[in-house]
């Protein structure tokens, strides 16, 4: 069986890797567009990308309306501000996976033409203009995906497009710009990337240059999340988190996700319950239901973890990996859905919709075990239990 493995053009790691890409950007052109949010723009980080492109002589309009997790309405406002303002050469995003995945959305719009919904289920095929993702969170590993999320508002879904071209050109992964995140973001950010590592690591899909990618992010997310939790400033764990969710990131854009995200994202459309978040809470029944299809893949990740050694059999490491998540989420402190303030009536009310959503996504589809929408709401319910 072949495999094919993509991710960006270039990829700039480590304190200062903005400077690093000076010359890089610098041939990029005059004038950029940057998407943000209006959060970010006003932190401390943003001055030294401005400050960069000053030093550049490059011109920049900033769209900083990127409110949360991106919807079709935010795209439109993006394409209507990229077109009301004169020409550009390039496009930078700076934020979390949000505003990555919309500068990817936006530039696929305003090279095609039509509306984000439109793009449902086919490739997207031409972007004319090239991208930089300057990531402020360590999770979503949307700088080196072909992938972006998109709200369906009408429709109460969240859209996964995806295309070659939308994997950004240049990826600039510097922990000085993830030091401001909230423990909320951080731990919200950091599981969604450790998902992205075992569902690629136990997916059908999986190929031998994503497994020693992921196997590195769940052992670095181990060690170093709970460190950036409790101490954000840290700037070599926040070193390490950074180089997880890239790793992380270039998994799933290579072998894509499974059942975690799969049963995610329909929560998420309908709880407004952060991505990263709804991943945490479904990680360890998720995994609980997968991991008698493939013992020998989850005793690696448990060894990886620190939770399993060599001396333990695939299936006892298998089981500490679990254990192991479980504990990682308590030391991160992620809440339950009741605790997160969700009713049980009204989750269980859309729990076929919601099963019949994430099946349709075809992600669980990927998972090594087969999985079908009697399981799916078999998991959502133990989420209550
Ligand atoms: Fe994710």
């Amino acid at each position: 069986m072949g495999y094919s493995f993509a991710m960006p053009k270039k990829v700039f790691t480590g304190y200062n890797a903005l400077e690093r890409a000076r010359p890089d950007i610098a041939r990029l052109g005059k004038r950029a567009f940057i998407v943000t949010g209006p959060t970010v723009v006003n932190l401390e980080i943003f001055t030294p990308v401005t400050d960069f492109l000053d030093s550049l002589s490059i011109e920049y309009k900033v769209f900083s309306e990127i409110c949360g997790e991106p919807t079709d309405k935010m795209i439109e406002a993006g394409v209507e501000c990229f077109k009301t303002n004169g020409s550009f050469d390039f496009m930078i995003a700076f934020g979390g996976g949000s505003p990555i995945d919309s500068m990817k959305a936006i530039n696929a719009i305003v090279s095609n033409g039509g509306k984000i919904f439109d793009y449902l289920g086919k490739t997207i095929e031409k972007c004319n203009y090239p991208m930089a993702a300057i990531p402020t969170t360590a999770g979503t590993g949307s700088e080196a995906t072909k992938f972006t999320v998109i709200t369906d508002t009408e429709r109460n879904i969240k859209m996964l497009l995806a295309g070659d071209c939308l994997v950004p050109d240049y990826a600039l992964v510097d922990p000085q710009f993830t030091v401001t995140s909230t423990k909320s973001i951080t731990v919200a950010a950091g599981l969604d990337a450790f998902c992205h590592a075992a569902e690629s690591f136990t997916s059908k899909k999986a190929q031998p240059l994503t497994d020693v990618l992921a196997l590195s992010a769940v052992s670095r997310i181990f060690k170093y999340l709970p460190i950036v939790c409790k101490t954000g400033r840290d700037i070599a764990a926040r070193n390490q988190m950074a180089i997880a969710a890239l790793e992380a990131g270039i998994c799933i854009n290579n072998v894509s996700v499974t059942l975690i995200h799969g049963m995610s994202r329909p929560i998420g459309a309908l709880f407004h319950i952060p991505h990263g978040l709804s991943n945490a809470m479904l990680l360890p029944e998720c995994f609980r239901f997968a991991v008698d299809g493939a013992y020998n893949k989850f005793a690696q990740l448990g060894r990886a973890c620190g939770a399993a050694d060599l001396t333990d059999d695939d299936v006892t490491a298998s089981n500490k990996f679990i254990e192991g998540i479980e504990w990682l989420c308590k030391e991160c402190g992620v809440p339950t859905l009741s605790e997160y303030g969700i009713k049980r009536t009204d989750f269980m009310a859309v729990v076929d919709k919601m099963a019949q959503d994430a099946i349709n996504s075809g992600s669980p589809a990927n998972t090594i075990k087969e999985c079908t929408v009697d399981n799916v709401k078999s998991i959502y319910n133990k989420l209550w239990q």
